[in-house]
């Protein structure tokens, strides 16, 4: 499959119901004063648009999320005219002959679920599920793959473990426990959808940078690059696999029901390499130091490094499932780097593949510009540039470029 991906309160506009746009509304939370306002218009018509552009480009797969604040406005309440354009959305995807990949949940809570303490609730994992058995009855047929949740570990890390994502704890015991709580969410809407549309394969979604020490000798800078991916993205294998949540995520191996073997298909999220230099001044006890990096003021994307994409694929292959590349793009207003980078990463998932992965599918990150949460509209991701004042669409050369890829499965050798 090749594919792009998008998420629905970044392109949907009018998310008025969840904990986003709340928080959009409150002085110097997003770095450009932006807010997601109408986003890419996709609720009230675009979506069409732009996945019929996305398929005369010659993609053939998207991945969207659907809202569960337009869903489940209240609790326990479902709104059928939600559902029903969603289903509109997803036949058209569909018509356009486009394999269509549902996360459930892409980073916004309802206000309902966000008021009741978010995914500090340990209550509220079983309240996801009962969504998802609902969006999985109604949607079901208009859907190929289901993701469940987009990268659990950014979510506890950004928003309970920091301060700039809603809620902002800024404690990393809060983000330990989120992402505890998140996994059971996981596991509990797996058996749902696997009640529900047991034929549709389901799959979660990880965020895996590659972690290296700055200097690869120095004995310090090892031990806290391993720490940081420890906790970013090892310990949640490892509870995948085993079906416990060790530390840092719980002290005593608490077994979580229904974890192990809970994926028909794992997601990686992969933007680049960190390289952790010892400061025992940082909080994180780490400085990331490497040099280049796509990174604005307030967020840090790392070092574009195709290696680590091939690299992140193979460690993923050890759980023996199909495995998508569920994003991976660049931070380039200017479409400067975009078309080589994504030559590159692309030729990286060919060779993970050579090497034994089995990779289904590559969905860039984004089809089009859209609302980067705090980043808000200052830092474009799309293949095809929007402009949110007017709406116009202008696809970039690196549109055109994946277009080659799409087609030829795969870089033309020319494509240097
Ligand atoms: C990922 C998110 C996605 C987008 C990209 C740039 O971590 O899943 O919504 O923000 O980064």
């Amino acid at each position: 499959m090749w594919g792009s991906a998008t998420s629905s309160h970044q392109v949907e506009g009018g998310n008025t119901n969840n904990d986003w746009w709340e928080w959009e509304s409150e002085a110097g939370r997003i770095r450009d004063g932006s807010r997601s306002a109408d986003a890419a218009g996709w609720w009230h018509g675009k979506a069409e648009d732009d996945l019929s552009l996305a398929a005369g480009l010659g993609q053939n797969a998207h991945r969207f999320s659907i809202e569960w604040s337009r869903i489940e406005p209240e609790p326990g309440r479902y709104d059928v005219g939600a559902l029903a354009r969603y289903a509109e959305i997803l036949a058209h995807a569909r018509r356009c002959g486009l394999v269509r990949m549902v996360t459930l949940y892409h980073f916004t809570l309802p206000l309902w679920a966000a008021r009741a303490g978010g995914w500090l609730n340990r209550a509220l994992p079983q309240r996801f599920a009962s969504f998802v058995a609902h969006a999985a009855e109604h949607l079901g047929e208009h859907v190929d793959l289901w993701a469940t949740i987009n990268e659990p570990n950014v979510l506890a890390i950004m928003a309970y473990g920091g301060s700039r994502w809603p809620p902002g704890h800024g404690r990393l015991g809060a983000a330990l426990r989120a992402q505890a709580t998140l996994l059971e969410a996981h596991a509990l809407a797996v058996t749902a959808l696997r009640r529900t549309t047991p034929a549709i394969p389901a799959g979660l979604v990880l965020n895996m940078p590659l972690i290296e020490p700055a200097r690869p000798a120095h004995p310090l800078d090892r031990a806290v690059a391993w720490l940081q991916d420890w906790i970013f993205s090892g310990s949640i294998l490892g509870a995948l696999e085993s079906g416990r949540l060790a530390l840092p995520l719980a002290r005593r191996g608490r077994g979580v029901d229904g974890l192990v073997r809970s994926f028909d298909w794992l997601g990686l999220n992969y933007y680049g390499r960190l390289a952790a230099k010892f400061d025992p001044l940082s909080p994180q006890l780490a400085e990331h130091v490497q040099q280049p990096t796509v990174r604005s003021p307030w967020i840090d994307w790392g070092e574009p490094c195709p290696r680590g994409l091939t690299e992140q694929l193979l460690r993923l292959s050890r759980h023996r499932v199909p495995l998508y590349v569920t994003e991976n793009g660049v931070y380039d207003n200017d479409d400067a780097t975009r078309p080589q980078f994504l030559v590159d990463h692309v030729r990286a998932v060919l060779d993970a593949r050579e090497r034994g992965a089995d990779v289904r599918g590559y969905f860039h990150w984004s089809l089009v510009d859209n609302f980067e949460w705090t980043e808000g509209w200052s830092t474009r991701f799309g293949l095809i540039e929007v402009d949110p004042a007017s709406g116009r669409r202008t696809p970039r050369r690196s549109a055109a470029v994946y277009a080659d890829i799409c087609r030829n499965g795969g870089p033309p050798d020319r494509m240097d």
